[in-house]
């Protein structure tokens, strides 16, 4: 696989709906595959150094949002492949950032995958066990729960994560690069 030009893979969804498994897989599709400079932004990392002390207001949520884009926006245009993993809940500045992304990669580089996955079965899940927290009231403004999600409208790509295995959603995630040239055989 050869990469043809810079695009930004920005999974949005609850926590606990994937994006964190299937943005590892397809990383590790594509390297294996020989398309080699990928980068990950997960807003779980993120936080602990570039979003370092922002919380989880729609403000805090927003900045956070616009930075990892600033820097998503800087691969695409250097054609560096990037996949953004943070649940990125308000549709405006989701919006915001295909729109820079667009600018700088042109059309279709903002490939916006919506990790689809009902509260109840994150909740089951409760991987990190903060819906429990949040349940509690130990967490305040825990998406899903107390604080809003804006699913998108028209995703790239919809991943229904509570009906197809991490693998088949990854397949559908590069089956779209491939087909709108990103990367070739
Ligand atoms: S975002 O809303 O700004 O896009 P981001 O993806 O960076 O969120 O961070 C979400 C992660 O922070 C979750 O996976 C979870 O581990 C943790 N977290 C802590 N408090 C909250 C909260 N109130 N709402 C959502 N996630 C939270």
């Amino acid at each position: 696989m050869a990469l043809q030009r810079g695009f930004t893979i920005w999974f949005t969804g609850l926590s606990g709906a994937g994006k964190t498994t299937l943005s590892n897989i397809v990383h590790h599709r594509l390297q294996s595959e020989g398309v080699t400079n990928v980068e990950v932004l997960d807003g779980d990392v993120v936080r602990t150094h570039l979003s370092k002390g922002l919380g989880f207001t729609r403000e805090d949520r927003d900045t956070n949002i616009r930075r990892i884009g600033w820097v998503a926006q800087l691969l695409t245009k250097n054609n560096v492949p990037n996949i953004v993993a943070a649940i990125s809940p308000y549709r405006n500045v989701r919006n915001e950032v295909r729109k820079m992304i667009e600018h700088v990669g042109g059309p279709g580089s903002f490939i916006e995958v919506f990790a689809d996955c009902s509260v109840d079965i994150c909740e089951k899940r409760d991987v990190k066990g903060l819906y429990a927290k949040a349940r509690s009231g130990e967490i305040k403004q825990f998406t899903g729960v107390n604080d809003p999600y804006e699913p998108p409208h028209n995703p790239e790509v919809r991943v229904d994560t509570s009906q197809c295995t991490p693998e088949a959603g990854a397949d559908m995630i590069i089956d779209h690069i491939r087909s709108k040239g990103f990367v070739k055989l």
